[in-house]
């Protein structure tokens, strides 16, 4: 799978450049393949606290406010992520079949490293990206 990131704010795009960045409104011209703007822990399978503390945890249950919907909990991560103003976590990325579908701004001291979505879709492949200020884009996927 090739990876996109636009220059101009971040957004990574899977295998495909939209017209127009998705979330800052950036011409195709300002996204650029980059198949390492996706950090990965040095050990997949032994992650550090560092890693622990970035690699976005996904939490998917039938949802307790809304019919024919699944709930989708995104927390930075199983280590909970600082969010002061020097080093915080700016936003979360939600994908569904590798499709952007939101992202949600984080703001520093007033937010937790943490956010919900409520999808309609029933089944699919479920990306979170969620973006450091300081140690970059981190990614996880689940399936529902
Ligand atoms: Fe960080």
């Amino acid at each position: 799978m090739k990876i996109y990131e636009c220059r101009t704010c971040g957004h990574i795009e899977f295998d495909r450049i939209p017209a127009k960045c998705l979330v800052c409104r950036s011409p195709e011209t300002a996204f650029c393949e980059n198949p390492d703007a996706i950090k990965q822990p040095a050990d997949p399978g032994n992650l550090s606290d560092g890693d622990k503390k970035h690699v976005p945890v996904i939490k998917v249950s039938d949802s307790g406010l809304l019919a024919d919907c699944k709930d989708v909990h995104v927390t930075v991560g199983d280590i909970e992520h600082v969010m002061d103003p020097k080093h915080y976590i700016l936003y979360i990325d939600f994908y569904l079949d590798h499709r952007f579908i939101s992202r949600v701004w984080l703001a520093p001291e007033v937010c937790k490293p943490a956010a919900t979505l409520h999808l309609a879709a029933t089944s699919g492949t479920v990306t979170a990206i969620e973006g450091c200020n300081v140690h970059g884009i981190w990614m996880s996927e689940v399936q529902i």
